[in-house]
């Protein structure tokens, strides 16, 4: 039994160091889209999903998914009525995804642009997204890039819905309460680089 207990440890860390790798061989590559050398920590997921009750939601939406790191959290929080529209546009980290959540129908891994909300609700016959968890980098994306993403939550989000971020530093904030222009401000600091976790309401 204990063996057993170690061998998973021993996995389990071996799993984080190969993904941990890959975070940084893609920030490397496209350092402006990936925008950080590390995934997120577990803290900072269980900080992005705090307070928000998914239950009875119909669909969320999670944009710039990187290892799944917020999406693992999500599945915790939602039942298996409520569809999952997870978007990534880097193949190195989509595939993977697809794979892993391939066993679960409500769960849908799109290689594509999370500006393109709309045309995913569209198809899954749904109207509005209820929640979103971005884990976009604002701060490194190019600015017309984050416009037309922010364009497309703030026309997504169904009424009464929050739109999630996080970032490392708040020189963004701006841009943000363009769109959302009450947001609520966390702090993580056991993640590297610590964050602020933006809770972003129309
Ligand atoms: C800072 S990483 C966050 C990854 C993960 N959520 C985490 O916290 O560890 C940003 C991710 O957004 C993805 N991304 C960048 N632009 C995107 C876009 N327009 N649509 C969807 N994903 C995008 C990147 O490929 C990268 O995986």
């Amino acid at each position: 039994m204990e063996g057993d207990a170690d061998y998973a440890a021993v996995f389990k860390r071996v799993c984080t160091m190969k993904s941990g790798l890959m975070f940084l061989l893609q920030y490397i590559f496209k350092p402006r889209t990936v925008g950080a050398v590390l995934p997120s920590s577990g803290f900072l997921a269980r900080k992005m999903v705090a307070g928000i009750n998914f239950e009875n939601a119909k669909c969320v939406a999670e944009f710039g998914a990187g290892t799944g790191v917020f999406t693992d959290k999500i599945l915790q929080k939602c039942g298996a009525d409520t569809k999952i529209l997870v978007f990534e546009t880097n193949k190195t980290f989509a595939q993977p995804l697809m794979e892993k959540y391939a066993h679960l129908p409500n769960v849908f891994v799109i290689c594509d642009s999370a500006a393109n909300l709309g045309a995913y609700l569209a198809k899954h016959k749904l109207e509005y997204a209820d929640y979103i968890v971005s884990g976009l980098p604002f701060a490194s994306l190019p600015q017309e890039v984050s416009r037309n993403i922010l364009t497309e939550a703030r026309r997504c989000l169904k009424p009464g819905g929050v739109f999630v971020t996080f970032q490392y530093s708040l020189l963004k904030k701006g841009l943000i309460e363009g769109y959302f222009p009450r947001i609520e401000i966390a702090r993580e600091f056991r993640n590297m680089p610590p964050a602020y976790v933006l809770r972003c309401r129309p």
